[in-house]
C-alpha cells in the first residue's frame, strides 16, 4: 500500500494488490433493512450476512486471503498426530518471533482460555494496558481481576497523541508494589488496543514494561491479534525505529514478551490461533489445556488448511506493502469525516474507522445504549453493519448494575484488502447524511439480555418509533429506498 497524489491535488491510499476472485453484494431496499434489523433484535450480530451490503463487524476471519495462501492450503497434510503443516507453521513462528513452542488454538479467545487456565486463580489481579471483552471474561470466570494502566490520553477520544495504547508505568509499578508478583501471575500487553480504537502501543513503552515486569519477576504475555498494525504504527510513528525492518521490529516486540497470543482470524489473515513461548516451564502450563479444549497438539482446533494459510500470512505480515493497506484506508476515512466535522477516534488506528457516539448522538444517555442506536441507525440508513464498542459491550457488576463504558464508540471495521475506496466513500456519505439527521436517532432498551457476554446475543428495541421517522426522512432525501 501507498499514498500517492494525483496532478489534479486529492491523495488517496493506492492498493498494491489487485482483486482476482470477487463475492456478489446485494444492498436491500431501506423498508427491507428496517425489518431486517427488527427481526435481529437490534442487535448487528444477529443480521443474516445476506441482508449487509458492507459488512464492517469486524476484521476477525474476513480478511481477504492471498493467491499464496490459498495454494498453499492445497498441500496441507491432514493428519491427527505429527502433521507436516504443524511443523511448517512451528517453523514459521520461530523464524519471526524466535520462539521455540507453539500450541496452536482454534481461535482467539480459546489462548485466553488456556492461558487463564493455567495462570489465573481466584484473587489474581492481572494488570493490562487495556482489556478486550473475551480477555476479560475468561479472567473473570477464574475469580481474577483485571486492572487497566493505560495512560490516560488513551481513554481521550480526540488525541494527537500518536501511542494511545502506552501503559502508564506509574500505574503498573503502583499494582506491582500493591499486590506483588504472588498475586500478579502475568502483565497482559494487547497490540493495536481494540476496544479503544485499534490504538497502538510505542515499543520503547514496551520495554519499559519489560523492565518493570523484570524488576517484580513478573511474566508478560502480548496479545498479538492487532500486531500488524501496530507493526506499521511503529514504523511510521517512532523516530527511534523508523531505520529498521517490519521482522526487526517484529523480532524485538516478541523479544520482550514471555508468551505471544494471537487470534488467526487478524494476525496472518486465517481462522485459527495460537500461544507461543521460549520457556519450557509455560509450554507445559498451558499445554494439557490444549488437548483438553482444543484437540490434539498438532492442529489445537484448527483446520490444517487454514495453518498453511497462517504460516503464509504470517509471513506475508512482515511485508509494509501489505500490512499498511488497512491502515491507510482507515486514515483516510477518519481524515475525510474529521473535515466534515464528524465525530470520530483520533488519531486514526488500525482495524478500523470509530464513530465517537459520545458525541455524534449526545442526546442519548448510556443508559439507553447510544453507541449500539448509532450502529443500528447507520444499517438502515446504508446497509453497513458496525459494532457497537461501547455500553452494551461491557458487562453487569456483581449487583447488577451497568458499568458504564468509558468511551461509546461505533467500529467500522476495514477488513484487510476487502472494500474498494468507492465503497469506502459511500459510506462516508451516509455517515455524512445520518449526522445531519442524528437528533431523530434515540435510545435502545433490552428485551433479552443475556448474562455473558451480552453484546452477542443479546436482543434490544427502540424506547421509541424514531426507526420509522428516520427511514421516512431518508426516503424523502434519496428519492426512494436505497
Ligand atoms: C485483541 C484481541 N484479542 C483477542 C481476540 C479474540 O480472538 P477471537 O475472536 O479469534 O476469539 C480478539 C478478537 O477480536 C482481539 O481483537
Amino acid at each position: 500500500m501507498t499514498v500517492v497524489r494525483f496532478y489534479y491535488g486529492e491523495q488517496i491510499p493506492l492498493e498494491m494488490h489487485k482483486t482476482r476472485i470477487v463475492q456478489k453484494l446485494d444492498l436491500i431496499p431501506v423498508e427491507q433493512r428496517l425489518e431486517a434489523i427488527t427481526m435481529a433484535g437490534n442487535n448487528t450480530f444477529l443480521l443474516k450476512n445476506r441482508d449487509v451490503f458492507l459488512d464492517m463487524l469486524t476484521d476477525s476471519g474476513v480478511n481477504a486471503m492471498s493467491d499464496q495462501q490459498l495454494a498453499a492450503m492445497m498441500v496441507a497434510d491432514d493428519s491427527y498426530a505429527g502433521s507436516e503443516t504443524f511443523f511448517r507453521v512451528e517453523k514459521k513462528i520461530k523464524e519471526i518471533f524466535d520462539k521455540e513452542y507453539f500450541l496452536p488454538a482454534h481461535q482467539g479467545r480459546a489462548c485466553e482460555n488456556i492461558l487463564a487456565n493455567a495462570y489465573v486463580k481466584p484473587g489474581s489481579i492481572v494488570p493490562m494496558n487495556y482489556h478486550f471483552t473475551t480477555t476479560k471474561a475468561h479472567i473473570v470466570l477464574r475469580g481474577g481481576t483485571v486492572e487497566e494502566v493505560l495512560c490516560d490520553e488513551g481513554l481521550k477520544v480526540t488525541s494527537d497523541h500518536p501511542f494511545k495504547g502506552n501503559v502508564d508505568l506509574d500505574k503498573l509499578r503502583n499494582l506491582f508494589e500493591q499486590y506483588g508478583a504472588e498475586r500478579i501471575p502475568f502483565v497482559r500487553m494487547e497490540a493495536g488496543t481494540n476496544l479503544i480504537g485499534g490504538q497502538p502501543f510505542s515499543l520503547d513503552n514496551l520495554r519499559a514494561v519489560r523492565r518493570l515486569c523484570d524488576e517484580y519477576g513478573v511474566m508478560l504475555v502480548l496479545d498479538a491479534s492487532l500486531l500488524a498494525d501496530n507493526l506499521y504504527f511503529i514504523k511510521e510513528r517512532e523516530a527511534a525505529y523508523r531505520g529498521l525492518s517490519i521482522p526487526e521490529i517484529t523480532r524485538m516486540i516478541a523479544d520482550c514478551s514471555d508468551i505471544i497470543y494471537f487470534s488467526a482470524r487478524k494476525l496472518g489473515c486465517a481462522r485459527g490461533g495460537g500461544l507461543c513461548t521460549n520457556s519450557y516451564e509455560a509450554y507445559n502450563a498451558m499445554r494439557e489445556f490444549v488437548t483438553l479444549y482444543e484437540g490434539f497438539l498438532t492442529y489445537g482446533g484448527m483446520s490444517v488448511r487454514e495453518m498453511e494459510a497462517l504460516a503464509v500470512g504470517l509471513e506475508e505480515t512482515m511485508d509494509e506493502a501489505m500490512i499498511s493497506q488497512g491502515p491507510q484506508f482507515i486514515a483516510y476515512m477518519v481524515d475525510e469525516l474529521q473535515e466534515q466535522g464528524i465525530p470520530v477516534v483520533t488519531p486514526a488506528g488500525g482495524l478500523g474507522c470509530h464513530l465517537d457516539a459520545g458525541r455524534f448522538v449526545e442526546h442519548i444517555p448510556q443508559s439507553q445504549y447510544p453507541a449500539g442506536a448509532l450502529a443500528v441507525a447507520l444499517y438502515i440508513v446504508s446497509g453497513v453493519r458496525g459494532m457497537e464498542r461501547g455500553t452494551l459491550s461491557e458487562a453487569r457488576d456483581e449487583t447488577g448494575q451497568e458499568k458504564l463504558a468509558d468511551m461509546e464508540l461505533v467500529r467500522l471495521a476495514l477488513p484487510r484488502r476487502v472494500f474498494t475506496l468507492s465503497q469506502v466513500k459511500y459510506t462516508i456519505d451516509r455517515i455524512l447524511w445520518l449526522y445531519e439527521n442524528r437528533k431523530l436517532i434515540e435510545g435502545l432498551t433490552f428485551v433479552e439480555e443475556p448474562t455473558v457476554l451480552r453484546f452477542f446475543f443479546g436482543r434490544l428495541q427502540p424506547v421509541s418509533d424514531w426507526q420509522s421517522k428516520l427511514v421516512a426522512k431518508f426516503k424523502e432525501d434519496f428519492g426512494g429506498g436505497l
